[in-house]
């Protein structure tokens, strides 16, 4: 390789999208067992939003955010897990140890290496530099092989398509259930939407918009409910006789919390991933246990998530939602664009050969 230098955007205070510095750094020294990527895609999510912004307060400065990305491997050394130079590739974030408990049952989103476990995932992107840059240095572990998908594309799946993925698996979907979806215009719940649909379930997806509602209705939801127009509770019972909603995935946290736990049948399951609007819910012990209901956890996913996404994706089983694609020198743009209300699906980069 010629040159010993790359753009990578870092910072230096916490902030937002103006704290954002493009910089011409060093290259990565490719470490024992990883492989060298020259990126060409990534996200730019509410995780990366949240490590600029500050809530992970022991990251070290300065810090290349960026959890979700793929590329194309520069460099690797021979026979390494079947991969070669040129390969094209998703990063899984998931930093895992390989020998715990979970890891050894292919569980990794629960891997016991994670000391803040209760206050952080444990990726790439927040433990070291991640994906807002040309190249990065990766454990060869963390590579699965995208094959000829467009890279763009490719990039939903590593955070939220698998994300998504993992949370559906949590919530034992069956066939004749009925799914509903807040956010489901982010990126997470464009996918939720499709997987709940292809596991067989009657899926009604919560928008901001009549708009909104037709791009979900375009990827697949039976029902799009309008947030400014309804009452979610009541348009649920409705739309399934009274019963309410056998899964409610909520990523939203704080401000949703109630109209999902009320849109929930008896032995419903709430299940979330995210507290986007906030952290704290009051819960009624009376309320989960005459309603039987199941509260569900997820976060992260396995390696098995993510390569079940790369599967249906390549399969055309699945779409990428992608709302804008900006080009790597206009990531504050796309910081902003993160912000705004009313987009349908995700927020990219894209990273050119330079
Ligand atoms: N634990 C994990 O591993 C993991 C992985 C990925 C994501 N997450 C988390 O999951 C959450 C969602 O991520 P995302 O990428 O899907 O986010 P996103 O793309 O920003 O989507 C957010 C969605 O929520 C809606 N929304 C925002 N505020 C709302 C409110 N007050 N009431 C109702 N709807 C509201 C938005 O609709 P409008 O645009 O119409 O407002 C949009 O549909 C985030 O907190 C993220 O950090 C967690
Ligand atoms: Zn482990």
């Amino acid at each position: 390789m010629s040159r010993v230098k790359m753009k990578a955007w870092r910072f230096s205070e916490f902030g937002g999208p103006e704290r954002m510095k493009l910089e011409e750094i060093a290259i990565p020294q490719r470490g024992n067992g990883e492989a060298l990527i020259r990126i060409r895609a990534a996200g730019v999510n509410p995780v990366d939003r949240s490590t600029v912004s500050g809530r992970f307060d022991w990251i070290g400065m300065p810090h290349v955010p960026g959890a979700e990305f793929v590329g194309v491997i520069e460099e690797i050394d021979e026979n390494r897990e079947g991969l070669k130079s040129g390969e094209a590739v998703a990063v899984n974030p998931k930093i895992f140890c390989g020998k715990c408990y979970y890891c050894m049952r292919g569980e990794e989103s629960a891997c016991l290496e994670n000391r803040r476990m209760e206050r952080a995932p444990l990726i790439i992107g927040i433990e070291g530099d991640g994906g807002w840059r040309e190249l990065a240095s990766v454990p060869v572990k963390n590579l699965m092989k995208i094959g000829s998908m467009a890279m763009v594309e490719a990039c939903t799946l590593p955070v939220d398509g698998a994300t998504a993925m993992h949370l559906s698996e949590r919530a034992e979907l069956k066939l004749d259930e009925f799914a509903l979806v807040m956010g489901a215009t982010g990126g997470v719940g464009m996918f939720l939407v499709q997987l709940a649909r292809l596991r067989g379930c009657e899926v009604a997806a919560v928008v901001g918009s009549d708009d909104a509602g037709s791009a979900v209705l375009e990827f697949g939801a039976d029902h799009a409910i309008n947030r400014t127009k309804v009452d979610i509770p009541s348009e649920v019972k409705k739309l399934t006789g009274g019963r309410g909603a056998d899964v409610v995935f909520d990523p939203l946290g704080s401000a949703t919390w109630k109209t999902s736990i009320a849109s929930l049948a008896p032995m419903g399951r709430y299940a979330t991933c995210g507290i986007l609007t906030g952290g704290t819910a009051e819960l009624s012990l009376l309320t989960l246990y005459s309603m039987q209901h199941k509260i569900i956890g997820s976060t992260t996913f396995s390696r098995k998530d993510l390569a079940a996404v790369i599967e249906l994706m390549g399969r055309g089983k699945i779409r990428a939602p992608v709302d804008s694609v900006y080009p790597f020198e206009r990531l504050p743009d796309a910081m902003k664009r993160l912000d705004e209300h009313g987009r349908s699906g995700k927020v990219m980069l894209s990273i050119s050969n330079h």
